[in-house]
């Protein structure tokens, strides 16, 4: 999907996705919020910050920047921000997830959630990801990956060709995101009952550096 069809997706979801996608991907927003409210203080990216459901979970001692590339998600965003008075929001901005205009170690933490699979190159995304957060510290990303399930991988395949109208890739496997000795995974957990949805939690720097990022979600694996 290129950047002009995914702008074309979700102008046509901006109106109904609360209700549709509100519910049904909250556990997943709450788990990842709840990791990157662990400390106070911090500056977060999120990156496809859509409609802005997850951005009244963060704590407000927290600076939170949200980039996205469709203005009718991110108008409504703004609307939330507005009625809801989230003053630690400190910027919503229309921007491509693969060329973030962020100088380098920007952020604490940087997240996505339900977006690794809707940009066009997950490469790309997280190369950006990690360029914009500070050395040791977090990259949070919440998705579906490919089943491991044979009937549900095999729907997931006759699905495949349908992903321009869905909006995403329903068959993106975790191992499309890396899992490198400078850029480790401390954690892949279950976002909900079920495990559909996962949060997949990395450091951003060698373990070696003595980092003290801990992975400490406390949901089932
Ligand atoms: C499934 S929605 C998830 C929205 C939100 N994170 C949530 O939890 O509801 C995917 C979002 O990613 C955005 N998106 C897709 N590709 C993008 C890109 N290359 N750069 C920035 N945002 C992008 C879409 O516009 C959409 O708002």
């Amino acid at each position: 999907m290129d950047l002009a069809a995914i702008r074309r997706t979700y102008r046509r979801y901006a109106g109904h996705y609360d209700m549709v996608f509100g519910p049904v991907f909250h556990p997943g927003r709450r788990m990842a919020v709840e990791t990157a409210n662990q400390r106070p203080g911090r500056r977060i990216l999120e990156v496809g910050v859509g409609t802005g459901l997850s951005l009244p979970l963060y704590r407000k001692d927290i600076q939170v920047t949200g980039i996205d590339i469709s203005p009718e998600m991110l108008a409504k965003a703004r609307e939330k921000v507005a009625e809801q008075q989230l003053e630690n929001v400190e910027a919503l901005l229309e921007m491509d997830a693969e060329a973030l205009e962020f100088e380098d170690n920007s952020f604490d933490v940087v997240v996505a959630m339900y977006v690794a699979s809707v940009v066009p190159n997950p490469d790309r995304l997280m190369a950006e990801m990690r360029r914009v957060c500070v050395p040791d510290g977090e990259i949070l990303i919440i998705n579906h990956f490919a089943s491991e399930n044979p009937v549900l991988r095999g729907l997931e395949r006759t699905l495949k060709p349908l992903s321009k109208m869905l909006g995403f890739h329903p068959d993106m496997a975790l191992d499309a995101l890396p899992d490198e000795p400078d850029c480790p995974r401390v954690g892949v957990h279950r976002a909900n009952i079920f495990g559909y949805w996962k949060l997949v939690h990395y450091r951003n720097g060698p373990a070696a550096n003595g980092a003290d990022v801990v992975d400490s979600q406390v949901g089932p694996d």
